[in-house]
């Protein structure tokens, strides 16, 4: 008989104790962060949900071959391991440790960018446009429209558009193209898929007009079990081989393993083209480190090989994405405006539809997040007009498309009680949600402001 309950598919050997508080005390811890939940010390955080990048918990197996680590300088074991992991999934020769991500969004996308290159993307991560725009260089999102309507129910709401993709290329001229990214899941879309019969077109495009395609995987493993479930022609494949497939199409990867590398900290870069690598290889060792380790010590290399296969699980990869949906379901069930359908690593919650009364320049999505934290104790992110907005030249907030707070889940490190909990919290938001007031900001640096300005709740 086939059981509907999800399990978590791990016993637990060691444990964290969680820090309990009153909602009380979160009051003035909040005062004091500035009610910015960016700036509260972890410990006074009940449930962790600012994001799932590097929060994982790891496996016995992953301890124990860090344990085994070799940390020579060069041409370490533990080098071999990662590479010959990395080289199996992606079928890549040139493969480039990096610390993080970002580190190797930094050496791709600054060799290849400056003034006057172009970079085309479903939706660009922000480091991702950080990393681009410091160059020089132009980023623009390229997302299908059902991506962009957040209660649309649609299989693949990450997908490019692939129309709008080639008038891109040609408007902004093949020569000056530096490359396609296709981040998957879409991330800053909702950690929507995106499907393979979508990622071969946006590869015969690249092809068609010499492009360079890379994919943004960190998140591939998730994407590969939406496309066994959600697309044809894919229920018999295992979520390795649908991964590799999408690989297959592509001219290269960028990585941060803190995700599906199910690590606290890697990331890697991997290409086909020998002259591409070697010209990044020389940034890599210039700014992270010698080839062989780049940004990371023999211990991280091991625990990201062991990693990368763990992923792929069908009992982790099961528990993980219907674990979220539980998440997300439930929510939307009891009444919360949650973006659907829902993705593979977070929850989006639509903050101006869950408070009407709040307006735009008042930041609802900043006062949803601190009602999570001030009620349950739940640290998530604002991702709109905080985030992203900006002012006109008379001062005037320019907001962002949407506002929406992310809970983004730690992978295996809350059990289903837990997420019951959470969820429990939102009976208390939403019994009350009309008396919740907005924030004005006090204090802002001028970029990046969401991780450190600092706010005042209205009509206090
Ligand atoms: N690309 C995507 C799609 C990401 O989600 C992230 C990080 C990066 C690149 C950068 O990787 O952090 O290792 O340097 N996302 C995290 C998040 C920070 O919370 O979504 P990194």
């Amino acid at each position: 008989m086939s059981r509907r309950i999800i399990i978590e598919p791990f016993k637990i050997k060691s444990v964290e104790p969680l820090f309990i508080s009153s909602p009380s005390e979160r009051e003035e811890y909040l005062q004091a962060a500035g009610y910015n939940p960016f700036l509260l010390k972890s410990e006074h955080v009940l449930f962790d949900f600012l994001t799932d990048s590097g929060t994982s918990a790891m496996s016995s197996a992953q301890w124990a071959a860090m344990m085994d680590a070799d940390e020579s300088y060069a041409g370490a074991r533990s080098w071999e391991h990662l590479r010959e992991s990395i080289f199996n999934l992606t079928g890549y020769p040139h493969i480039l440790p990096t610390h993080q991500g970002r580190a190797a969004e930094r050496i791709l996308y600054g060799y290849l960018g400056g003034k006057g290159k172009h970079f085309i993307s479903n939706t660009h991560f922000d480091t991702t446009r950080a990393n681009i725009e410091f160059s020089g260089a132009e980023a623009t999102d390229c997302l299908i429209k059902e991506g962009q309507d957040p209660f649309l129910e649609f299989p693949f709401k990450g997908n490019m558009d692939t129309e709008r993709l080639e008038k891109l290329i040609l408007e902004k001229g093949v020569k000056n193209m530096a490359a396609v990214i296709l981040t998957v899941t879409n991330n800053s879309g909702g950690g929507q898929p995106v499907s393979m019969s979508n990622a071969k077109t946006v590869g015969e495009i690249c092809k068609k007009y010499g492009v360079l395609f890379i994919l943004d995987c960190c998140r591939i493993a998730e994407n590969a079990y939406f496309i066994r479930h959600r697309e044809d022609g894919y229920k018999d494949k295992s979520y390795f081989e649908i991964a590799k497939e999408m690989f297959s199409l592509a001219d290269g990867c960028v990585m941060s393993a803190k995700k599906d590398g199910l690590v606290n900290m890697g990331g890697f870069l991997a290409l086909r083209d020998r002259k591409l690598a070697d010209a990044c290889t020389n940034l890599l060792i210039i700014t992270e480190g010698f080839a062989t380790y780049g940004g990371l010590s023999g211990r991280d290399m091991e625990a990201l090989a062991v990693g990368l296969k763990e992923v792929f699980s069908p009992g982790y990869l099961t528990y993980r994405i219907r674990s979220t949906t539980y998440f997300g379901e439930k929510l939307n069930i009891k009444g919360v405006p949650v973006m659907m359908p829902i993705g593979g690593h977070a929850v989006y919650i639509d903050a101006r539809t869950f408070y009407p009364h709040i307006p735009v320049y008042q930041y609802p999505g900043q006062a949803l997040v601190c009602e999570l934290y001030v009620r349950g104790g739940i640290r998530s992110v604002e991702v709109g007009s905080v985030m992203f907005g900006k002012y006109d030249e008379n001062g005037k907030l320019i907001p962002a498309k949407m506002d929406l707070v992310r809970l983004a889940i730690p992978r295996r490190v809350y059990t289903q009680s837990h997420i019951d909990y959470v969820a429990e919290v939102f009976d208390e938001l939403l019994s009350h949600r009309d008396k919740v007031r907005g924030y004005t900001i006090i204090e802002e640096p001028p970029f990046l402001r969401h991780f450190t300005a600092r706010f005042s709740p209205v009509g206090k």
